[in-house]
């Protein structure tokens, strides 16, 4: 008899050596995306809504509500961008950088280079401030780099190095400056209070601690530095003016349409739905919970890491709870280990980032993936794969 593949059927890419399913088998604890909390995959099986159907509009008001809440910050401008991190990176620079204008970065891992050439593109003198990778950003170096910036940025979770930095006390001496912010590995995982700290514009990405795919953007920005953006900026999608229809105006002085919806783009209102469903689960639990359940989970595989010889590489004391750097200890082949702790176990780590990529891996406990029992699987795993 022929076998009848149907369109359902599992696509062999996702089969094990057994021909059964695997899709669900990977534990993702690596840098992200992180496994979704349940309640964000369900939601991605509702059924599809249309982007300006009445029941969606109210998801996407809530879903901003509840965005407020994870950034704590109460900006009427507070939306999920449809595309990724990369993408509310680009909105930030291109919407608040005149040409001219001086950025002061700090740059102590992967992404701050990344924002420099963001920063660039958009026509700004970038005063990068740099730092020894897996070291948190020196505040004071940073805000004496230069007299009269029209921006300072950094990354509050250094996703390439595991490294936290103080953005409070940046806030706090920022003078005129306003304040940009990426929260993409930090939102929904570490204390993060957009407005106590004075961040003006911030961006983020929902497949780390928010726990959800990877896909939107989460992206605020105070009444500052909308006063002080660019007009028409250069890129139309993520022009913030234009967006504003978008997600609605109500509420939001200079808003043109009286609170009615425009048509901007489609949005992705499946991925809003389960961004909705994500935030749900984390405000249910709580945010200080959501912070004590990662730094437990964190602290339990540092610990266990450091218990069993290994070397971590952020500096002690800025260590991210969500996301651990450690060491490859000599003469072990770092790919090797990562393909086998995949094959064998299902688990995926990272490799490092730049120069780091074969001599540190990253390990993140991220979202619904922060847990005791998930530090303690990864620590099982590791021995079994360095046969400690
Ligand atoms: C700190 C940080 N910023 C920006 C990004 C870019 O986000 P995306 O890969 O979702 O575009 C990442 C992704 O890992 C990140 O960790």
């Amino acid at each position: 008899m022929p076998s009848i593949r149907t369109a359902s059927s599992t696509p062999e890419l996702f089969c094990d050596g057994y021909g059964r399913p695997m899709i669900h088998a990977r534990k993702l604890f690596g840098p992200g995306p992180s496994n979704p909390y349940p309640e964000a995959t369900a939601a991605l099986g509702l059924p599809l809504l249309g982007h300006l159907d009445p029941v969606f509009i109210e998801l996407m008001d809530e879903t901003c509500d509840r965005l407020r809440e994870a950034w704590g910050t109460s900006n009427a401008r507070t939306l999920p961008l449809s595309a990724t991190g990369s993408a509310g990176m680009e909105a930030a620079f291109v919407n608040t950088v005149h040409p001219g204008d001086v950025v002061v970065v700090a740059v102590n891992g992967l992404f701050g280079v990344r924002m420099c050439d963001v920063a660039a593109r958009c026509g700004a003198e970038v005063v990068p401030v740099e730092h020894e990778w897996g070291a948190p950003i020196d505040v004071e170096r940073v805000l004496s780099a230069h007299p009269s910036p029209a921006i300072i940025a950094a990354v509050h979770a250094e996703t390439s190095t595991g490294a936290r930095s103080d953005i409070a006390a940046l806030g706090a001496g920022k003078g005129d400056a306003l304040l940009l912010v990426d929260a993409v590995t930090s939102i929904g995982g570490i204390e993060l209070r957009a407005d106590d700290w004075g961040i003006d514009i911030g961006y983020a990405g929902t497949q780390k601690c928010l726990g959800v795919a990877p896909g939107l953007a989460p992206f605020t920005i105070n009444e500052r530095a909308f006063d002080r953006r660019v007009v028409k900026p250069q890129s139309w999608y993520l022009d913030l003016g234009l967006l504003g229809g978008y997600v609605g105006e109500a509420g939001v002085r200079g808003g043109t349409n009286g609170g009615g919806r425009t048509y901007h783009h489609t949005a992705p209102t499946a991925m809003i739905a389960s961004l909705h469903a994500g935030l749900g689960r984390i405000l249910e639990e709580g945010l200080p919970a959501v912070w004590q359940r990662h730094e437990d989970a964190g602290r339990l595989l540092q610990d266990g890491l450091e218990a069993r010889g290994l070397e971590l590489f952020a500096e002690d004391g800025s260590r991210l709870p969500e996301l651990t750097t450690v060491r490859v200890p000599d003469g072990v082949d770092s790919a090797v280990i990562r393909k086998t702790l995949l094959e064998r176990h299902g688990i995926e780590i990272g490799g490092g980032a730049g120069e780091y990529a074969a001599s540190v891996w990253r390990i993140g406990l991220m979202g619904h993936n922060a847990t005791p029992d998930a530090a303690l699987l990864v620590l099982a795993a590791l021995d079994d794969v360095l046969q400690r």
